[in-house]
């Protein structure tokens, strides 16, 4: 059986949310755990891997406008990690951005953070830049589209072109 038949992906609903804490207490520390517990309250969107009704990792997801979709963050109990739950996550996350119009997709991840850069990687991201963002969108907007994602020192930019059907 592939994970993908074992988990569910779920909606989780503002007041459900505190239940997912201690995925983020196993995933990061300090201003990241911060920032990642604050955003599981605020974030439009919130989706789970559940699987015999325990929840086995999240995805925080936001559209930074109309064509532009932003996974905020992605994490996976520790005792499930290399089962393919971040992937099925990633997949339902894309499939939801591109339901909801999304031209492209962004994640920003630390540099040294392998795993995660390599999970992006497998999914179709590829680093870009600033400067990139900039040509696209014009330089205000790239400007608030990075505050939006909160691309801080220290991380990249990983971006994956959506193709809209019919596009
Ligand atoms: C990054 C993270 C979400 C991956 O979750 P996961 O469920 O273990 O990932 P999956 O099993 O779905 O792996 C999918 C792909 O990601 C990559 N990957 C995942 N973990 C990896 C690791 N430890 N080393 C190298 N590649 C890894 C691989 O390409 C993998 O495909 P493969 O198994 O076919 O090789 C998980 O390690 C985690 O929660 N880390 C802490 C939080 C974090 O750093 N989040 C990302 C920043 S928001």
């Amino acid at each position: 059986m592939t994970t993908e038949d074992r988990v569910t992906v779920v909606d989780v609903p503002t007041e459900k949310r505190a239940e997912l804490r201690w995925i983020l207490e196993e995933s990061f520390e300090g201003w990241y755990l911060r920032h990642s517990m604050g955003t599981l309250e605020s974030v439009e969107t919130v989706r789970a891997a559940v699987s015999a009704d325990s929840p086995r990792g999240l995805v925080m997801v936001k559209m930074l406008g109309p064509t532009s979709g932003y996974v905020f963050y992605i994490a996976v109990a520790r005792a499930h990690r290399r089962e393919g739950v971040a992937r099925v996550l990633l997949d339902d996350a894309l499939g939801r951005f591109k339901s909801a119009g999304a031209r492209e997709v962004f994640a920003s991840v630390e540099e040294d953070n392998e795993p995660s850069e390599r999970l992006f990687v497998s999914a179709g991201f590829s680093r870009t830049s600033f400067g990139e963002v900039s040509k696209a969108h014009g330089r205000l907007r790239a400007v608030n589209m990075y505050r939006m994602m909160r691309v801080v020192p220290g991380e990249v930019l990983l971006r994956k072109p959506l193709a809209q059907a019919g596009a």
